[in-house]
This record gives C-alpha cells, structure tokens and sequence, in this order.
C-alpha cells in the first residue's frame, strides 16, 4: 500500500506517474517537523537499503549523504554527494517499509552519522511530498514503488553489445583503429563512443569536419560492420556569435536567466555556456528537436553529459577569485593564505552558490534552480527522449545520462560517472546497482576498466568478469590516461574471451531485463532480498543475486586468486576460461573459498535453475537465436522474454517462451 503525505506546496516533480491522494493522517514511522526535517529510531538490526546512486555499502548505515546532483569525479569514501539524486529508501527490520522523499533540492540522509541509532532525514525547504510504501517484503515494495513511478527505460537490444569509448578519440582514424583493433582481435563489438573532440570546439550539434569530414559515412560504414556510433551531448551551450543552437537559445528565451533577466553564464568545456532551460516545456521541446541533426546522418544513440549542470566556474566568482590571488601575489604566502589560495581555486568548481544564481521559467514563473536542482538532468534526457520518440518513431534510440532524478529512468539509462581505475571501484559500482534499480535505473553500468588514472592489465580482467553481467558494458577512459582498448594488452586473448562470455549471455541478460522492466522488478538484488531469514545473507554485500537464476561474486582485490563465498542455498558454480570451455560443480550451502584464476569467470547457477546461453557473434545483431543450448541444472524450466529488440513498445513483439 502506497500513501502520500504532502507538506506546504510541494514542486510538482513528475516523478511519480500515478496520482494518489494525499492522505490527513500524520506519517507513521517518522517524526516529521513540518519544516522538512523526518527523525527515525534505528533498532540495532535494521538495515537501510537505497538512495540509488551513492557511495558506500549496500547497507546504507553509518554515512550522512547529500542528494544534490554533483560533478564529482572523485568517488572517495568521504563523498557526500554524486552526479544522481534518488531519495527512495527501504528500512527493513521488524517494521519493514520504503519510504520516497519527493523533492527536487538538496536533502541530507544522515543514516546513524550522528547518532548510531537515529536517522535524520532533511530538505532544504518544508515543500514536500513522502511517500510511504508498506508491503509483504522489500522486493514487493520496490514493485509498488516502480508502478508509482513508471516502466523503467528499455534500450535497443544493440546496447547490450560491448562498447568501446575513450575522452581523446580525436578524429575518423582514431575511432577506425579501435574498430579494426577489435575486429582484428576477433573481439564482439557494438557501439563506439564519440567523446567531445567530434564537436567543433565542444559546441552541442556540430561535427568537426576537419577531423570528421563525413560523419555520416563513417556511422554507415561503422553500421555495415555491426557498430553504432554513439556521440556525447553536454547541456551547455558554447556563446558564439552566428552559432545558431546559441543564437535560437538566446532569441527564444530558451536559456536560463540570471536575477537581472539576461541570459546565465557558465564556464564548461568550451568556455563561457548558456544553460538551456530544461525544465520550460518549449526549451526542452526545442533542445530535444536537435538530435536530429545526428540521427539524420544515421545516428542511433546518445549520451547526455555535464548535466548536473556542471559548472567549472562563473564569471563573477572568477573575478572574485583572481583580484584576491592578485593580492595575495604581492605578499609572503603563510600556512592561512595557502590554503585560502588553494581553496579559492578548487572552489571555482560546481561552487553550490553558483546554483542560486539563475532560474527557471515554469508556466511564467521564475523559479530558483537550486530549488529545483534535482531535475536537470533528469528533463535533459527527457527533452531527447520526448523528441526522438517523433524523429524516429518507429525505432528505440540508446540514451544514457550521467545526472539523474527518479523519473529519469523512463527515459534513459545512467552510467555511474568518472570512477577510477582502483580495485575498490568494482565493488562501489556492484553495490550501487541494487539501489540503482529500486530507483527503476535498470540500464546502467561503470566505466569498465576505470575511467581517471592509468589501468593495469588485471584490474581489466577483473573489471570485464564484472561488468559483462551488467546491462550497459562500456570501456571508457580519461584522456590522458594509459590506452585502455582490450586490443592494447599481452592478455588480450582473454580478454576477448569475457566479451564473448557477455555475447553468449545475452539472450539471458536481456530477457531477465524485459522481465524486470516489465513486470517491475530489480535484476540485480541484495541476497538479503531473497533470503530475509538468513543472517549470513543480510551481511553479504560483496554478490548479487542476477536476475532469477544467476549470482555474481566477483574477484575485486588485486593478485587475489580467489574469493570468498557465500551460498544461500546449493548453487552451481561455473567456472569458464571461454564460453565453451569451462566445468561445474555444485556446492552445498555455506562459506566456500572459492579459486579464479586472473583469466577464470566464476558464477553461480542457483538451484534448479538454468540459463540459456547462445553462441557468441561478433555484433548483437549477427547473435544466432537458434543456437541457444541451457547451462545449469537438469529438468528445470527457463521462462525466455524475448522481443525484435528495437520497436519502441516491446510488447508490440514480446514472445514470451517456456524452455525445458
Ligand atoms: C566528463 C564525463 C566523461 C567524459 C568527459 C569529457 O568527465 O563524465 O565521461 O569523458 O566529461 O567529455
């Protein structure tokens, strides 16, 4: 049962697709104030599960976390805040409910920080709707939950193919070499992704024809090979005279204003930006329009980006900033003005301040952004999402974006932002994706392979034997950084192996992700979810239950040869160098330590159950249905969903099959 609690006069969010009634009674569970701010007693053994997008376990106690969307490419352990706000928590203990903060600014989730046995949960305004869901379990709250807010996005089954990214691909030959780098190799590839060097100095909707002299025939020779190409847009907007995205923006009114009514300066990757106005219906009409630009030549994904917004500086506070440095030049720099001096400059970045400094205009009213922050990147990658459903009506488009509200998840994926190439990031990623999912952000995933800082080899291996179960699979880096193609690497053959594992599981992975868009549910779940009774699995948060067959635990410590493991109940554990060259056994309940070798996946068939497994092909669409065989136990059934992987409405042809 789902009930609405409304406080003052709350910003309609759009979050939540179905309307309900607010209801008169007072919030059960919480001691709410009026003033935003919600107190909860934590008995010892309760477990907070959510929040989407953020740090730390999947056990969310013992950190205080700001949901304020936030370019931060330093996901530490003392990180507050990520690029995605999803206020949906789930309290499980003797009282198990969810509860959803619907409010689109900052709000604080300070879990047992302060107090161990308290949480304390703040807005920034009084303004604001709660909803609280009560139900037979965890996994069927979610599922009321993701009703609540809508059927989850679902991508072109091309998008579950291997992808190939790099910020510093510079032109045509760059992205023509990773292409024969993989194909030489014999390595599946579907998608490679154009970074901001395609623009023509980073303006949105333009294509550098120095370095990309024909777009258009490089995506359909890309395309006759079984890769797409998948360009980067970023929300700001390059200031440039006789640049017509600026030109239209500022004639129009499409940008967002500053307290004097002119347009909003940012400073981004191409200097100086108006930021359109994504949360004015016409703007983002407007915006969305644009897209064509690229499909017209063939393009058939995107990712929206910098959609936080990120700022790198405004112009006043650079001001401020360099007439202080100027006077502190003329002096004997101590300890204080040090640290003043270094503290101005890294403050010139996504400085929260920046955020009062412009509106919104809503039906004609001027709304302050920070108010509204939240929903940025969520109506970026609506405002695409809306328009290429009438651009290209007939077919799915891939999005993904790095900023995110709940309600962003009707329209696109989200990757988890500029992790690094650390060993501690696979898991950060892994335990994120439960959260991401009760938020409905089922197509995501991590820069495999790390994006900031230089790779090595293994952690590669180890990253591929993670991700290749996750719905977006993307290798993506800094510039700057160490060359992170598989192709690069003495073990490169297997390295390819793991790819064609992924290509192999694809029918499995993308029937268990219709299952859980369609019928709103999580693919990747807490053991705890399945096996509330049993204290071993409600403190395991290093595996993930994979859909209704499958659970992953994989090696995230370096040199490790192994792993511990816990089995809920009796499992098959496979052990595969190749997707037809690997052995099973099946293991009781219990603790295991569990071998891999660097060039060994290990995962587990839970019991009576089993998979379908194809051959592997060198692009999803070359993927032989017919040759699907099972993996797994005997005498069981596998309820395969299966669709044309591309109509916008998968049910128009989802065939739902029954294989013993
Ligand atoms: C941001 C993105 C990253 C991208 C870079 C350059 O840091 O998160 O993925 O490569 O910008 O566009």
């Amino acid at each position: 049962m789902i009930k609405k609690y409304v406080y003052g006069n709350p910003f309609s969010t759009e979050a939540a697709v179905e309307n309900i009634i607010p209801s008169e009674d007072s919030i059960p569970y919480f001691e709410a104030d009026g003033q935003g701010n919600f107190t909860l007693t934590l008995a010892e053994n309760d477990i907070v599960y959510g929040l989407g997008e953020q740090i730390r376990g999947i056990n969310k106690r013992g950190w205080e976390y700001v949901n304020w969307n936030y370019d931060n490419p330093n996901h530490h352990e003392d990180a507050r805040s990520l690029y995605g706000s999803h206020n949906f928590i789930i309290i499980s203990g003797a009282e198990t409910f969810g509860a959803f903060f619907d409010y689109p600014g900052k709000m604080t989730f300070d879990i047992g920080y302060t107090k161990r046995s308290e949480m304390h949960i703040h807005a920034e305004s009084s303004d604001i709707a709660v909803y609280i869901i009560t139900g037979e379990d965890e996994k069927d709250i979610v599922k009321q939950f993701r009703k609540l807010i809508g059927r989850s996005y679902i991508p072109p089954m091309w998008a579950f193919g291997y992808g190939q990214s790099r910020w510093g691909y510079k032109d045509e030959k760059d992205i023509r070499n990773a292409a024969e780098g993989y194909r030489a190799a014999g390595i599946p590839l579907d998608s490679i992704y154009l970074d901001i060097d395609y623009m023509e100095n980073y303006k949105d909707f333009t294509v550098d024809n120095k370095r990309f002299p024909d777009l258009k025939k490089l995506t359909a020779e890309m395309k006759a090979d079984g890769i797409h190409l998948v360009p980067i847009i970023d929300a700001g907007v390059k200031i440039e005279e006789g640049y017509d995205v600026y030109e239209e923006g500022v004639s129009n009114n499409y940008f967002c204003k500053n307290a004097e009514g002119g347009d909003f300066v940012g400073a981004v990757w191409p200097g100086k930006v108006h930021f359109p106005d994504f949360l004015n219906p016409a703007a983002r009409e407007w915006f969305g329009k644009k897209y064509e630009v690229l499909t017209s030549i063939g393009i058939d994904g995107f990712w929206n980006d910098m959609n936080e917004p990120a700022i790198f500086y405004t112009e006043d506070r650079l001001a401020d900033t360099l007439s202080e440095i100027e006077k502190l030049a003329s002096g004997n720099m101590g300890i204080d003005e040090y640290f003043r001096f270094t503290g101005m400059v890294a403050g010139l970045n996504g400085n929260i301040g920046d955020y009062d400094k412009f509106y919104h205009n809503i039906n004609g009213e001027m709304v302050n952004h920070s108010t509204v922050h939240n929903l940025y990147g969520m109506n970026m990658t609506r405002s695409a999402f809306e328009a290429l459903e009438k651009i290209e009506p007939e077919k799915r488009t891939l999005f993904f974006s790095r900023s995110s509200y709940i309600g962003a998840h009707r329209y696109g994926g989200i990757w988890q932002g500029d992790n690094k190439s650390w060993w501690s990031h696979i898991l950060q990623s892994m335990q994120q994706l439960p959260a991401l999912n009760m938020a409905g952000f089922l197509f995501t995933g991590s820069d495999t392979g790390g994006f900031g800082c230089d790779t090595t080899e293994d952690l590669v291996l180890r990253w591929l034997q993670y991700s290749l179960f996750t719905p977006l699979f993307r290798n993506h880096a800094a510039e700057g950084t160490r060359d992170q193609e598989l192709y690069r690497f003495s073990t490169v053959q297997a390295m390819g192996e793991m790819i064609k594992i992924r290509y192999s599981l694809i029918p499995y992975l993308y029937s268990e992700f219709l299952k859980a868009a369609l019928n709103n549910e999580m693919m990747f779940r807490p053991l705890s979810f399945d096996f509330p009774n049993d204290e071993d699995s409600l403190n395991t948060d290093d595996q993930l239950l994979l859909g209704n067959e499958l659970m992953i635990a994989p090696v995230y410590k370096q040199n490790a040869k192994g792993r511990c493991v816990y089995l809920p109940e009796e499992m098959m554990m496979v052990r595969m160098r190749k997707h037809d060259d690997f052995d099973t056994e099946i293991l009781p309940r219990g603790h295991h330590y569990v071998r891999a070798e660097l060039e060994e996946l290990v995962f587990f068939i839970r019991s009576k159950k089993m998979i379908p497994v194809c051959k592997p092909a060198n692009s999803t669409d070359k993927i032989d249905w017919n040759s699907i065989t099972y993996l797994g136990y005997a005498d069981c059934t596998y309820t395969l969903y299966k669709d044309n992987g591309i109509s916008p409405n998968p049910e128009d042809s989802l065939e739902i099959t029954e294989l013993r």
